[in-house]
């Protein structure tokens, strides 16, 4: 099911690309979401424009993007947790082929705690402050399977200890205030964790941790991920985070899709000259910051009418401005980019 509202949808112009070709139904399947906030009357903005996502199964894809390019509202529209005043215009977003817009709150209740989870940038965004940590992990394990209060005690103890938290036992009666950030981080993993979710998005889990936390607090959620053969969408500003841990790179600016693919080829041959741009800007550690991207990011106020990144595009041409170009299969990937 694909919801619509009024003159926006008929104005749609951004229809989906062909699925790729990957065989089983995708964990994560979102077609030409557009989010706008304020009313049909009176839309004040269209931060999203036709999004297009898959995640498969067992898959880590990184959504990459400088600030302000639409990832944090992806991720919320995907968990039916957008904020205040936004609403889905047109577009689908399927879990495990079952479509959420438009979904009863309470399914998307059930969804978040059961097949998908979220870890945010801030740790104690995920867990309650008045709560012990373990005794908030054993709710969740107690709620989602038959473990008694004791047993699921237990496991909470065990799945903060696998998250790598020293004398678990103790540390599980403490609240997340008596937490550092890595291990806060930590459990908020184990939190996510303990629904056994299909899906977890991780929304910069490490923007503010140091550097060497950043790294092991990554391995961690790759290396969870991937031992419960659940899917990963990890999204980040940088795309060297992308490298080092997804096999899979999504490309966002604008509110648009501008290009997707595997890692290796997206960052080695980039198709799409914004890809181009924001390597130059992030690239490598060395690199980082000596190369700034011209202008800003564009506050979408209507729907586009031409490429998002136009106006700061080295190779822009008057095809660029002839319309908003569509995400197009391209060699391995997708592509948004008339010179593609
Ligand atoms: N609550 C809100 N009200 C109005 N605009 C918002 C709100 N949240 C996000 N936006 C706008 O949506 C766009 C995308 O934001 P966001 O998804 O947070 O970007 P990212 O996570 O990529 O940094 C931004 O232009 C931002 O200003
Ligand atoms: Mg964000």
């Amino acid at each position: 099911m694909s919801i619509s509202a009024g003159p926006e949808a008929a104005a749609s112009i951004h229809p989906a690309p062909p699925a790729p070709d990957r065989g089983d139904v995708p964990v994560l399947d979102v077609a030409d979401l557009t989010v706008g906030f304020g009313s049909a009357a009176k839309r004040r903005s269209i931060p999203l424009q036709g999004i297009h996502l898959q995640v498969a199964a067992s898959e880590r894809m990184a959504l990459v993007g400088e600030s302000g390019s639409g990832k944090s509202l992806t991720a919320a529209a995907v968990l039916g947790l957008l904020p205040e005043g936004a609403e889905v215009i047109r577009g689908s977003i399927r879990l495990d082929g079952e479509e959420l817009i438009g979904a009863p709150e309470r399914r998307l209740r059930d969804l978040r705690g059961g097949r998908m989870a979220i870890m945010f940038q801030n740790p104690r965004a995920s867990l309650n402050p008045v709560l012990t940590v373990g005794g908030q992990i054993a709710e969740v394990i107690r709620v989602h399977g038959d473990a008694g209060r004791k047993e699921s005690w237990t496991q909470a103890v065990d799945l903060l200890a696998e998250m790598g938290i020293p004398d678990a036992g103790r540390r599980a009666k403490d609240y997340v205030h008596q937490y550092s950030g890595g291990m806060a981080q930590r459990a908020a993993l184990a939190m996510a964790l303990s629904c056994r979710p299909d899906l977890l998005i991780a929304d910069e889990p490490t923007t503010g941790l140091d550097a060497t936390l950043q790294q092991q607090v990554l391995e961690l959620v790759v290396e969870q991920v991937a031992s419960r053969d659940a899917s990963l969408l990890l999204i980040t500003h940088d795309i060297a985070v992308a490298r080092s841990h997804c096999e899979r790179t999504t490309v966002m600016y604008a509110g648009r899709v501008m290009e997707s693919g595997p890692t290796s080829s997206v960052t080695e041959s980039p198709k799409n000259p914004y890809t181009a741009a924001l390597l130059k800007a992030f690239g490598t550690v060395d690199q980082r910051r000596m190369y700034a991207i011209g202008g800003v990011v564009p506050t979408l106020v209507g729907e586009l009418s031409e490429c998002a990144f136009a106006d700061r595009c080295p190779m822009v041409g008057p095809e660029c401005r002839d319309g908003v170009p569509a995400l197009r299969s391209v060699d391995d990937r997708q592509v948004a980019c008339v010179k593609a």
